[in-house]
């Protein structure tokens, strides 16, 4: 083979190699996708107001609440930047809530809000699940961790619970939330009793034990010991 013409094949090949790791970054696909799978988790959070976020920047909704944190209660919020970053999934971020064209599948705080973009890991979830189905064969969990798979929570609700200026964490930057405790005492955020709050989060359901090895959250095995039996789906 001429050398010239291999050696242009092999500068294709690298950028396309380059390219396809920069489309290899996790994206926001929105609930339809871990629903179709995890039931039991989308049912659950359904009734949470998590799921409703987007709701209450309408007009007319929460209005003793605006008030109080001196916004307009009848002002329409859905599409104020400075609101919608902390009531939607994946706000400005690739794949993520866009207020022109509002999927229902990313308003609210949805399952990748906390759970991180899916694009990625989702993809193991279903590999990983039919290995398991079919042969017993388990999985390392740490291969989610790798594409973005969420597994501390903290920072992530903090980005939401605790961004605001005198906040105590250390994160915080514009925009920050309009309900910050020294509007009223019950907006303090404390992680390890907000986790445990069975209104606000989904409830917990049973793992077969697919993925194996670290890391798992401190508080996995008190969750999974009062869990209830999983309703499975199939993805769509
Ligand atoms: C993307 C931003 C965001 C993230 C991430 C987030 N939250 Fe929230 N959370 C909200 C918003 C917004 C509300 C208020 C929803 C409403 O009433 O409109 C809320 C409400 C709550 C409430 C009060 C619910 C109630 O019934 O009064 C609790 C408790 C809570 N969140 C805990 C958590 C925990 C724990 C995490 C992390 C595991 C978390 N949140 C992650 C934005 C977020
Ligand atoms: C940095 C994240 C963030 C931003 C930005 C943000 N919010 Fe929220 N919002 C939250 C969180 C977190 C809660 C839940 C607080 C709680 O219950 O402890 C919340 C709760 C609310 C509630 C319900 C309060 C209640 O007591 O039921 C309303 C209404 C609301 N936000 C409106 C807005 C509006 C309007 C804006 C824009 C001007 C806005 N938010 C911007 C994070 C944010
Ligand atoms: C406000 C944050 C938050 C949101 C939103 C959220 N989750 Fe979770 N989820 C958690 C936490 C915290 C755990 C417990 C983690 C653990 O035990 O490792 C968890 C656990 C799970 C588990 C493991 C089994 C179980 O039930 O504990 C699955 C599966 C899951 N979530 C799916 C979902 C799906 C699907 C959605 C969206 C419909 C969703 N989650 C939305 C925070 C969240
Ligand atoms: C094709 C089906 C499928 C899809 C889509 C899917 N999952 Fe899963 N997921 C699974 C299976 C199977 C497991 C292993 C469950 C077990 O061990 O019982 C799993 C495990 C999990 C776990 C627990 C991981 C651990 O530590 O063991 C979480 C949390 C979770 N999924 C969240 C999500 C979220 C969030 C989405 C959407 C971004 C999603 N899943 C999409 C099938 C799926």
């Amino acid at each position: 083979m001429n050398l010239r013409i291999a050696h242009g094949w092999i500068a294709v090949l690298t950028f396309a190699g380059l390219v396809s790791m920069v489309a290899a970054e996790p994206s926001y696909e929105g609930r339809k996708k871990c629903g179709s799978c995890h039931r039991s988790q989308l049912d659950s959070w359904e009734k949470t107001a998590h799921a409703k976020a987007i709701d209450s920047l309408a007009p007319k909704a929460k209005v003793e609440a605006k008030k109080k944190a001196r916004l307009d209660p009848a002002k329409d919020y859905r599409q104020d930047k400075d609101c919608v970053g902390c009531h939607s999934t994946g706000f400005d971020q690739e794949g993520g809530y866009d207020p022109k064209e509002p999927s229902k599948y990313l308003t609210g705080v949805g399952c990748e809000s906390c759970h991180g973009a899916g694009s990625e890991y989702r993809l193991i979830h279903r590999k990983a699940g039919q290995a398991f189905e079919k042969k017993k064969q388990t999985a390392a969990r740490k291969q989610l961790v790798d594409t973005g798979q969420e597994f501390q929570f903290s920072e992530r609700c903090n980005a939401c619970h605790l961004n605001y200026e005198g906040s105590p964490w250390k994160g915080a930057k514009k925009p920050h939330t309009p309900f910050t405790p020294k509007v009223d005492k019950k907006y303090a955020f404390d992680f390890d009793k907000a986790v445990r709050n069975n209104k606000a989060m989904h409830e917990h359901f049973k793992l077969d034990g697919t993925f194996t090895g670290a890391p798992v959250p401190s508080f996995r095995d008190e969750f999974q010991a009062k869990a209830k039996p999983a309703v499975k789906g199939k993805e769509e």
